[in-house]
């Protein structure tokens, strides 16, 4: 077995990295590996495109509105669309769903089903993408619960102890992917000149002493009192500890990114600025759950708040669900003040 820093002089590309991954599952098809392939090819013409979008045209809104009442941008169906038509024809998966569409996406009659289930969000951080931030690509697989014929809605609604495998791709000052199949969370980065994603953050584990903590304090006045208490003690308002910096561009992927490797908090709690939406802006499905099992595989810890966001059960493809995700004493620190001052 190599060890991280033999595997950092080696060069290692995602495809070989599966593989041998695979090979210690002997009852592995080999599904699944092609699955995680065809991911990365989506994040490779996914990053193809962002880096030209203000050159082909591809910036701004679509002028349609999506599911989450949204102003659809033109690369959030860009790369939905691409994630789909990777995968619609290849006979791997028994259903699809997107944070871009209502219901769950059948795969075609034409086509043959699988027993594996993806779940996406397409692009996430849409909202910075025309002003040049960070955007990213999330996703989860899911061994469906059904037994043949169509996937289902049930298939789609899963908690999250039950991934398969789940990650993320960002495209920022290079693109990366980084993901888990439940031995570790590996990062790969994207070499343009090749087009291969090369090992670069083999088994990642969050820094013990954080960095940074990521919330969008302009909504502090929604917020709970218990979240505003832990605010404070997050900037060292208690004198217990050195505070933590602030950082925040606004995309999920971006922001949990940065905290996975510096060590820190990202937190999008539950706030009363939408009525319509008590439990903040986050998507339990597309989002928290899969980012969660990142972060858990890299020795962090994810929660509602409440309880691990790995042990709800989802009801519906859209809730959404507060997100507190990083560091496992940070986070923990969180649900205390919560329970303590609501
Ligand atoms: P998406 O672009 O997929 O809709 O996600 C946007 C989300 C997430 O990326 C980010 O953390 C959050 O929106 C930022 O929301 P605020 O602007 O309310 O802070
Ligand atoms: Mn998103
Ligand atoms: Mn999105």
């Amino acid at each position: 077995m190599t060890t991280d820093s033999d595997a950092i002089g080696q060069i290692t590309t995602i495809e070989r990295f599966i593989l041998e991954q695979q090979s210690s599952h002997p009852e592995a098809t080999g599904v699944l590996t092609n699955l995680l392939y065809d991911l990365a090819l989506a994040g490779k013409i996914i990053a193809s495109r962002i880096t030209r979008a203000g050159l082909v045209e591809i910036l701004g809104s679509t002028g349609e509105e999506n599911v989450q009442g949204e102003e659809v941008q033109k690369l959030d169906q860009f790369a939905d669309r691409t994630i789909y038509r990777l995968n619609d024809h290849t006979g791997r998966l028994a259903v699809m769903a997107s944070e871009e569409h209502a219901d769950v996406i059948p795969i075609p009659d034409r086509f043959s089903t699988g027993k594996y289930v993806l779940l996406f969000d397409p692009l996430d951080g849409s909202s910075n993408i025309d002003y040049n931030v960070s955007v990213g690509t999330v996703f989860s697989i899911y061994h469906r619960k059904t037994q043949d014929g169509p996937g289902t809605l049930e298939d789609c609604l899963q908690v999250g102890r039950d991934l398969v495998a789940a990650g993320y791709i960002v495209y920022g000052s290079s693109t990366m992917l980084v993901y888990s199949t439940g031995h570790g969370a590996h990062g790969f980065t994207l070499d343009p000149s090749v087009g291969e994603f090369l090992l670069s953050h083999p088994n990642i584990r969050i820094p013990e002493t954080p960095l940074y903590y990521s919330a969008n304090q302009g909504y502090q006045q929604y917020w709970s009192e218990g979240v505003r208490r832990y605010t404070g003690w997050l900037q060292g308002h208690d004198g217990l500890r050195k505070g933590l910096s602030l950082r925040y561009v606004g995309s999920l992927v971006a922001d949990f990114h940065r905290n996975l490797l510096s060590g820190g908090v990202f937190y999008y709690p539950a706030d009363t600025k939408d009525p319509e939406q008590p439990h903040g802006k986050l998507r339990l499905l597309y989002e928290a759950i899969p980012l969660a099992f990142v972060a858990e595989q890299a020795g962090g810890y994810a929660s509602d708040g409440r309880q691990a966001i790995l042990d709800v059960q989802p009801t519906s493809l859209h809730q959404r669900s507060p997100l507190f995700v990083g560091n496992r004493d940070l986070v923990e620190k969180a649900e205390s003040f919560i329970r303590e001052h609501g």
